[in-house]
């Protein structure tokens, strides 16, 4: 009790000091330049110009087997019990090439994962990047972003996003099995992909 008494006046002292700072302190919403806030600008200051609805199609390689795999188990199912390998992820840089061949033209390559994401049918959450290297497309991506019934005859999957050319990009991906072995597991696709972008 006598050591808190003795404080008292150093108490009143802080005290007074505080209500001074904070009546000469400006309030925050008074600066202007640190507010966060989007500003409008127009679509010409960054390089857009007319929105516009392209479509593209190549073949996606998802290589299991051999040397040089391009698909690659990280995480192992769950349980060795389920039949659709709940729990499963393969990361995967597959390769896009134009036509069904693996020795045709390389326009890019679809680099992320898929995960085997449903415990009744083999459905795949597919998470993955097309970087495209072809072209003016080089160095521009899109990203995909959905669910793959892989005995599906047609799969759409959304397109997400995008990035260089596909900047705003919006649409979807029809995909479509070309061949699959089987037995390895390697798989050729064929993807259709409708995107709206500038
Ligand atoms: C699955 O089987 C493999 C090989 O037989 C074994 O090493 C692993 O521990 C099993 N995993 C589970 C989750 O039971
Ligand atoms: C793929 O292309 C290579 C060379 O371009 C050719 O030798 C091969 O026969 C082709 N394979 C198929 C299945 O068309
Ligand atoms: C794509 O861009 C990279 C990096 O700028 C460059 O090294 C490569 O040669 C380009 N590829 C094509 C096919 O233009």
């Amino acid at each position: 009790m006598a050591g808190i008494l003795l404080h008292l006046p150093n108490l009143i002292t802080i005290s007074i000091i505080l209500i001074f700072l904070a009546a000469t302190t400006p309030s925050i919403g008074a600066d202007h330049h640190h507010e966060f806030e989007g500003k409008p600008i127009n679509r010409k200051l960054i390089g857009l110009k007319k929105e516009k609805l392209s479509h593209f199609r190549f073949y996606w390689h998802d290589i299991l087997s051999g040397n040089n795999p391009t698909a690659v188990q990280v995480v192992p199912p769950a349980s060795n019990t389920s039949a659709t390998a709940f729990g499963l992820i393969n990361m995967i840089d597959d390769p896009l090439t134009l036509a069904p061949n693996l020795t045709s033209k390389m326009v890019g390559r679809a680099q992320g994962f898929y995960a085997s994401a449903s415990q009744q049918d083999l459905g795949l959450l597919m998470v993955m990047n097309f970087a495209f290297s072809e072209g003016k497309y080089n160095g521009s991506t899109l990203t995909v972003l959905g669910r793959n019934s892989v005995f599906t005859p047609v799969r759409e999957m959304p397109v997400i996003g995008g990035s260089g050319l596909f900047r705003f990009a919006r649409g979807y991906v029809q995909a479509k099995t070309h061949t699959v072995d089987l037995t390895t597991g390697d798989a050729c696709i064929e993807y259709n992909v409708y995107v709206m972008h500038y």
